[in-house]
């Protein structure tokens, strides 16, 4: 693999630095892009807590053994501080600081603010960074926003102007870590480096495409959070339209960030409106997942006793242009599965002819299956068919298959990959503005709608409801 190249020195502040993405997220990956590219980055953490830089140097050193990384000359304990900003005072404390901070370790201006803050705190943190002077500096300045962007159209539409009151879009890094992912950002290549897979990339050759993020996680301690999202705005307006854009777009005129997503915002345009058949929601009651009992999601803390919040989505879009039109594209996420496991399945349509009906399976069967596997086992399968050996005359699914970590090894974390890029000034891997609003727009109809709510076991694969979607059974759903 080549070596990566040096980044430009600057400094990242991280507003939320006491929370659980910084510890187990953000630092390390600081760390790695230190000690894997010589980055001279500087880290200030903010919070509301009365903590001085010794003490946030020992969070950070905690959070660093924990992810089992020891520190070498390069990640010292100096380049770490920390400064105390309240919810709407101390930016102007927070401008002298990174001033003497650059000052004194003469970098160049160039800032990363790092919002890893609960959603309702955006706005006034982006209003105050801006009023303080803090969206342009002598060198470059870039704000990373985590998701959720928003929770509907209206709110995501109202940040996006805020945002821009004060930051241009091209200093916005709006955050989903699926892009990260190399295995998600491999699927440009390898639609739009093999052409033999282009080719078949449409509705003549492609019967249909079910993008699968199955957890096997609970919910959890994360009741309270996600009593207010969700499956819908927790993983399929993000992650999983994510995925589904990519599979779904047309060849951008380059690999420059612009023209990749406006392909995908193309996608979202196009889709038809969601209909109540389109959708089948569910809620995991008791269950055992590899022998544990999972207690029922309304048994939770922070979870009403008689919530209808969907732990499980499966939606059906059609995407209403001359490549898909009439292809289901079934995008399903749940917690509390048997097992985790994100892929992309596409089902190829069946020979035209039957020829070899009765020899092997029926011709249904005889459709070649593309799986993407973007976690835990990273690479991709085709299964086709094959003439068993000798007289039988019998045929045979095999599959070719390809697993990222034969060939290359270990991969980098999602967060690596986004925090280098976002120190290069590629937005490629981030979501643009109107990538969101478009996105908050396809899943208007089933946001906050009247819709059934069918309950499964914790440790299955869902609700049977769902076989409509498909018309076969949902266990079999992107398991292939
Ligand atoms: C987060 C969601 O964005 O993504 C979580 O809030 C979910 O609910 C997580 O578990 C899944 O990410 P990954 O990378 O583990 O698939």
């Amino acid at each position: 693999m080549t070596a990566p190249h040096p980044l430009e020195p600057h400094i990242f502040v991280i507003f939320g630095a006491t929370g659980d993405l910084t510890s187990r997220k953000l630092m390390p990956a600081l760390y790695h892009l230190v000690e894997d590219s010589s980055a001279d980055v500087y880290v200030l953490g903010v919070a509301t807590s009365a903590l001085d830089d010794a003490d946030f140097r020992a969070l950070t050193r905690e959070a660093l053994d924990d992810a089992g990384l020891d520190g070498t000359d390069a990640w010292r304990d100096d380049r770490v501080h920390f400064q105390t900003v309240g919810r709407d005072e101390g930016y102007s404390a927070l401008r002298e600081r990174i001033e003497a901070i650059e000052q004194a370790h003469g970098l160049p201006g160039n800032r990363v603010f790092y919002l890893a803050l609960p959603p309702p705190v955006f706005p006034i943190a982006i209003t105050r960074l801006g009023e303080a002077g803090l969206a342009s500096s002598q060198g470059w300045t870039r704000l990373v926003v985590e998701k959720p962007f928003g929770r509907d159209l209206k709110s995501a539409r109202a940040l996006n102007q805020l945002a821009h009151t004060h930051f241009s879009e091209d200093q916005i890094y709006r955050i989903d870590h699926y892009l990260g992912k190399e295995t998600v950002q491999n699927l440009l290549v390898f639609r739009f480096a093999n052409p033999i897979f282009e080719g078949s990339w449409n509705r003549d050759r492609i019967e249909r495409v079910e993008i699968t993020v199955a957890e096997s996680l609970d919910i959890g301690s994360r009741g309270g959070y996600y009593e207010r999202s969700g499956a819908v705005r927790d993983m399929v307006q993000s992650h999983l339209t994510q995925v589904f854009t990519l599979v779904a777009m047309e060849s951008p005129t380059s690999i420059r960030a612009d023209s990749v997503r406006a392909e995908k915002v193309k996608v979202l345009q196009s889709i038809a409106p969601l209909g109540v058949d389109d959708v089948v929601f569910g809620q995991y009651t008791r269950g055992t997942i590899d022998g544990a009992e999972i207690p029922a999601y309304r048994a939770l803390e922070g979870v009403d006793p008689a919530s209808t919040t969907p732990t499980y989505a499966a939606v059906r879009l059609f995407v209403n242009n001359w490549r898909w039109q009439g292809v289901p594209f079934v995008l399903r996420t749940a917690k509390a599965l048997p097992r985790r496991t994100t892929q992309v399945v596409v089902t190829f349509r069946p020979p035209p002819v039957c020829l070899f009906h009765g020899v092997g399976d029926d011709c249904f069967d005889q459709s070649d299956v593309l799986t993407l596997t973007m976690q835990p086992d990273e690479g991709f399968s085709l299964q086709i068919e094959v003439k068993e050996p000798g007289e039988s005359g019998g045929i045979r699914r095999v599959p070719l298959h390809f697993e990222y970590g034969d060939e290359f090894g270990e991969i980098a974390e999602a967060y690596e990959t986004l925090l280098r890029d976002v120190a290069e000034g590629d937005q490629t891997h981030f979501v643009r503005s109107d990538w969101v609003e478009e996105s908050w727009r396809v899943y208007a109809p089933i946001l906050d709608g009247d819709l059934p709510v069918y309950p499964y076991p914790a440790g299955t694969w869902g609700p049977d409801e769902a076989t409509n979607l498909l018309g076969h059974p949902a266990k079999n759903w992107g398991t292939k």
